[in-house]
């Protein structure tokens, strides 16, 4: 699995990880939303350099150029909930892709064990297709691995592109292990560790309240 990660340079999306992170920043909602979504665009910028490409004639009013244009089958395939600004971001970008939408939470089974349900799924077909496979928070990597067993019924596709905000060390190594060899990772940070429920530290908490308020437990 090849891994591209974003802040490895320095850049704007800093900024925009440290607000996600900041306990003060990240109670404004609309911001912590925007700036997942910021993340997506960018990650989804540089995916974009690796798709392929077609020439097609463009016709200007006073003349025509060969434009390369992305000619990959693209299906944006998102983890609700904290999936969705992350979805919105790509989707910015990538205007043409088909989209997908799994769930995807943690049960707990008692303070510190849980299993990963997975539940609602509404997708296209997924084979020869390039998928875009996003969540902002890959801790454990379970909750990918089981939606990509979720997807299996919906066809083999030809590449699979993981986008994520923040990764665990952990987390990254399971989905290399689990995810078919023609996958690539799209992450903006790699943190450490995790603790002992299965949060990413330092990390930034947990990113579905964060962008949409808390949930009841069950
Ligand atoms: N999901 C989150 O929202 N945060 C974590 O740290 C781990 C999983």
């Amino acid at each position: 699995m090849k891994i591209h990660h974003l802040l490895e340079n320095n850049s704007v999306a800093n900024t925009f990880i440290a607000e996600l992170r900041s306990a003060d920043i990240q109670q404004d909602r609309m911001r912590f939303r925007k700036n997942i979504e910021r993340i997506g665009e960018i990650l989804g910028y540089e995916l974009s350099k690796k798709l392929n490409y077609e020439a097609e004639e463009i016709k200007t009013p006073l003349g025509k150029i060969s434009q390369p244009l992305p000619s990959d089958e693209l299906v944006i395939c998102s983890i609700l909930r904290a999936g969705l600004p992350l979805h919105n971001g790509l989707l910015n970008y990538f205007d043409k892709a088909d989209n997908s939408f799994i769930s995807a939470y943690r049960h707990h089974i008692n303070e510190r064990d849980f299993e990963i349900m997975v539940e609602y799924l509404a997708s296209p077909s997924l084979e020869g297709k390039t998928l875009i496979l996003a969540d902002p928070m890959l801790a454990t990597g379970r909750s990918f691995v089981n939606v990509l067993e979720a997807l299996k019924k919906l066809g083999t596709p030809k590449k699979i592109h993981i986008v994520a905000v923040i990764g665990a060390k952990e987390g990254i190594k399971f989905i290399e292990e689990h995810f078919p060899e023609n996958t690539s990772l799209w992450i903006a940070t790699i943190d450490e560790k995790l603790n002992d429920k299965g949060y990413i530290i330092p990390g930034l908490g947990d990113a579905g309240d964060l962008c949409f308020g808390t949930k009841i437990q069950h």
